[in-house]
C-alpha cells in the first residue's frame, strides 16, 4: 500500500508567519507597503502577497511611506538609511534573529572580534554582520575556518564571540564548534540555531529514513529548504519543488516510475520555513492524483470527509492535540489540514509561565478559534479564553461559598491591581483591598501569588472584584484561633521582640503577642529590659499563664537550668561566712548580692553591735562587706545575712563592717 506522510513541522516557522502577519496588517491599513527584498523565499507566496499590496523592493529609495524589514533582519546601516529617507520602518525581524543582533552588538562593544558561522551571502548573515562593533568574519565550513586561521593571525586572538545562522545545519555546527575551540583559546560560543529549524531538520531526517522518497517543498533561494533536501537525500531519494505545478511538470514521471517499482511505497513531505500551508496541501492533493492508488485516495478522501466536522471559524470551540511546543507558541492539530497555533500569551493568563510549563506534546486541550488566515492557511487559537470561561464558573462558586481563590498579581491598573486566578479568570482588586499599606507601592505585589475573596461578580460585564485583604484577614484569624486552641502553660516559643516598655517586652508568638515582665527576662536583677534585649531580637520564651478571654499571654525567658537559687543551695549553707556586695539600701536594712541572682537581706538590727537608725549612714551601695548566713528560707527563696553575728563572734576586735 502506498502511503503519504506529511511532516508535522513542515511549513511556516514562527518568524516567517509573524512577518507575513505584519505585512498583511500593514497593507490592510495603508493599501500598499514595501518590503526590503522578498518577504519570504517562495515565489507563489510573494505573488499572492503582491496581490494584497505587499510589494518587494531592492532598495529603500524605491519605497514610499513605509518599508518592512523582513524576518531575516538587516544591518544597522539599513535602519539608519531608512530613517534618513524619512520612511516609516516596520521591523518584522524574527525575534530569534534580533537576539543575535543584540548578542553581537553587546559582546563586541569592548572591541572583541566576532565570528558568524553561516553563509556570508545570506541576508540574515549580512544583517548580523552589520551589528558588530569590532572585527567580524563569516565562515560556512571547516575549510573556510582553516583558511581564516591561516590568513588572519590577529583575528580572535584576544576574545572571540561566535554566533551561528539560525538555519545552519545542526551536524555541521557541532563539528565546527569543536574546530573553533581548537583554533581559538578564548572563545565565547552562543548557540543561536533556531529551535524551529532543529525540530524541522530532526523530523525530516527521521521521516526520510522511513520513506522511499521525500518531497521537499521550498523556494529556489530558500537556504533552509535546500538544507532539508540535503538532509533527506542522505537517506532516500528527494524531489525538490516550489509548488504543486512544478512537481507535476518536473517530477511526475519519476514519481510514477518509483511507485511502479514496488507494492509498498512510502513518500514523505516536508517543507521549508517559507512554505505556506496551502502549497503543502496542494502538493499533498497532487501527490494523491499522481499515485492513483485506491488506498491513498481513500485515505485522502477520509481526511477531506473529516474537514467539515471541525469548522475553523473565529469563536468556535475545538479540541486540539499539541504536536509541538517551543518558547513562543504551541502548534496544535485540530483535525483539519490547516496548522493551528496558540501563541504563548494565549496559552495561559499567567505571564510567569512559558508554553512548555502549560502544555506538552500529546496533550488534548480545549481551545477557541480566534482567527483564520486563509492566505497562509493558519488557524490561530486561544486556550486562555477557554480557561477564563471555566475560571469564571469557579469564581462564582467561590463567591457563593466564601472560599479563598489563589492567583497571581498580573498587572497594576488605575485604582488597584489585576489578579489572574489559577483558572485564568481576571479579577480586579481595588488598592484599598490589596493589603498594601496606604503609603506602600502596588508594584511591590506584582507577580506575587496571593489568595483573595470574591466580593462582587458581574457576569454580564465579565467583571469580578476581589479582596486580598479579606483573605489575609481570614487567614490571620485562622492562625490565631489555632494558636489559642493549642496554647498551654509550659509551651515554648521562639519569638521576635516587637516592642519594649519599662516594665517588660512584647514578643510575637506567630500572630499573637505575649508579654515578658521585666522580672521574667533574666534571673539577674535588671532595671530596664534594654539591659538584656533589643526590639527585633529573637527570644526563647515559655508560657507562664494565659487568658484566652482577655487575649493575654504571660511569658518567661528564664530557664530553670540557669536558676541561680539552685546554684546557691548547692554551694552555701546556714552559718557560712560570705563576702557580699550591697546592691540596695532600704529603711529596714540592706540587700547584698551573694552570687549573681541571689541577694540576702542584712536587716537593720544585724548591721552593727551598735543600734543603727539610718542604714545609709553605715552602708552604701557597691560596698563589699563580710556577713554570716543566718537563715535560708528555701520555700520563699530568701536569705538572711548578719554582720553583727560576725562581730559578736569576733569579740570587740572590730566595731565597724569590713570594707575593701
Ligand atoms: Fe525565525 Fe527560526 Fe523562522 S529564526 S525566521 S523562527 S527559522
Amino acid at each position: 500500500m502506498t502511503e503519504i506522510v506529511t511532516a508535522k513541522t513542515a511549513g511556516y516557522c514562527f518568524g516567517v508567519r509573524q512577518a507575513v502577519d505584519i505585512a498583511e496588517k500593514a497593507a490592510e491599513k495603508r493599501g500598499t507597503v514595501y518590503t526590503l527584498g522578498q518577504l519570504i523565499h517562495n515565489n507563489d507566496a510573494v505573488e499572492r502577497l503582491r496581490e494584497h499590496g505587499v510589494i518587494p523592493v531592492n532598495d529603500p529609495t524605491e519605497a514610499e511611506g513605509s518599508i518592512i524589514i523582513r524576518s531575516h533582519g538587516a544591518p544597522r546601516s539599513v535602519y539608519d538609511r531608512i530613517a534618513e529617507l524619512g520612511l516609516e520602518c516596520i521591523d518584522a525581524t524574527c525575534p530569534y534573529v534580533a537576539r543575535i543582533h543584540k548578542l553581537v552588538d553587546e559582546h563586541s562593544r569592548d572591541g572583541s572580534d566576532t565570528l558568524v558561522v553561516g553563509d556570508r551571502k545570506h541576508p540574515e548573515v549580512i544583517g548580523i554582520m552589520g551589528f558588530a562593533n569590532g572585527e567580524i568574519r563569516a565562515v560556512d565550513s571547516g575549510e573556510e575556518l582553516d583558511e581564516l586561521v591561516k590568513s588572519d593571525k590577529t583575528f580572535g586572538t584576544k576574545l572571540l564571540n561566535v554566533v551561528v545562522q539560525t538555519t545552519f545545519d545542526m551536524c555541521k555546527w557541532t563539528d565546527l564548534q569543536k574546530k573553533i575551540k581548537k583554533h581559538y583559546t578564548n572563545v565565547k560560543i552562543f548557540d543561536t540555531i533556531c529551535r524551529a529549524t532543529i525540530e524541522r531538520q530532526t523530523e525530516a531526517a527521521a521521516l526520510s529514513q522511513q520513506c522511499d522518497a521525500m518531497v521537499v517543498i521550498g523556494g529556489a533561494h530558500s537556504s533552509n529548504s535546500a538544507k532539508l533536501a540535503r538532509i533527506c537525500a542522505e537517506s532516500c531519494r528527494v524531489f525538490f519543488t516550489e509548488n504543486a505545478g512544478q512537481l507535476v511538470r518536473e517530477h511526475k514521471d519519476s514519481l510514477k516510475r518509483l511507485l511502479s517499482s514496488a507494492n509498498d511505497v512510502k513518500i514523505g513531505i516536508t517543507a521549508g520555513a517559507s512554505t505556506p500551508a496551502y502549497i503543502i496541501k496542494e502538493v499533498h492533493n497532487i501527490m494523491s492524483e499522481i499515485i492513483k492508488d485506491e488506498a491513498v485516495d481513500a485515505e485522502f478522501m477520509a481526511a477531506i470527509d473529516q474537514m467539515p466536522r471541525v469548522r475553523a471559524y473565529a469563536g468556535n470551540r475545538v479540541k486540539a492535540t499539541v504536536v509541538a511546543v517551543n518558547k513562543t507558541e504551541a502548534v496544535v492539530d485540530i483535525g483539519i489540514k490547516q496548522s493551528g497555533y496558540i501563541p504563548a500569551e494565549e496559552l495561559s493568563a499567567n505571564p510567569n509561565l512559558s508554553p512548555e510549563d502549560v502544555v506538552k506534546v500529546g496533550d488534548v486541550i480545549d481551545c477557541i478559534v480566534t482567527k483564520v488566515n486563509d492566505a497562509d492557511g493558519f488557524v490561530y487559537l486561544s486556550k486562555k479564553q477557554v480557561d477564563a470561561q471555566a475560571g469564571m464558573e469557579k469564581i462564582i462558586k467561590a463567591k457563593d461559598e466564601n472560599a479563598t481563590v489563589n492567583g497571581t498579581v498580573t498587572a497594576v491598573v488605575k485604582g488597584g491591581v489585576i489578579v489572574t486566578s489559577e483558572d485564568g479568570a481576571r479579577v480586579f482588586v481595588p488598592a484599598s483591598q490589596s493589603g498594601v499599606p496606604r503609603n506602600g507601592k502596588l508594584e511591590d505585589i506584582l507577580k506575587k501569588e496571593v489568595g483573595f475573596k470574591v466580593i462582587e461578580v458581574n457576569e454580564g460585564r465579565g467583571r469580578v472584584v476581589g479582596s486580598i485583604k479579606a483573605a489575609d484577614r481570614e487567614a490571620t484569624d485562622a492562625v490565631k484561633a489555632k494558636f489559642w486552641e493549642e496554647l498551654e502553660v509550659g509551651k515554648k516559643f521562639v519569638g521576635e521582640v516587637k516592642s519594649m516598655e519599662s516594665y517588660g517586652v512584647f514578643v510575637d508568638l506567630g500572630g499573637v503577642d505575649g508579654m515578658v515582665h521585666l522580672t521574667e527576662l533574666t534571673w539577674n536583677r535588671v532595671k530596664h529590659p534594654k539591659e538584656v534585649v533589643s526590639v527585633g531580637d529573637k527570644l526563647e520564651v515559655t508560657v507562664k499563664s494565659f487568658d484566652p478571654e482577655k487575649k493575654r499571654v504571660s511569658l518567661t525567658a528564664k530557664k530553670p537550668e540557669d536558676n541561680p537559687w539552685t546554684k546557691f543551695m548547692n554551694e552555701f549553707a546556714e552559718g557560712d561566712v560570705v563576702k557580699v556586695q550591697v546592691v540596695s539600701i532600704t529603711p529596714f536594712g540592706a540587700f547584698a548580692q551573694i552570687i549573681p541572682g541571689v541577694d540576702g537581706l542584712i536587716h537593720i538590727s544585724q548591721i552593727s553591735l551598735e543600734r543603727v537608725t539610718d542604714v545609709s549612714k553605715v552602708l552604701s551601695v557597691g560596698q563589699i562587706v563580710e556577713a554570716k548566713i543566718t537563715e535560708i528560707d528555701e520555700e520563699k527563696s530568701r536569705v538572711s545575712l548578719s554582720i553583727k553575728a560576725l562581730l559578736e563572734e569576733g569579740g570587740d576586735e572590730e566595731e565597724a563592717p569590713a570594707e575593701e
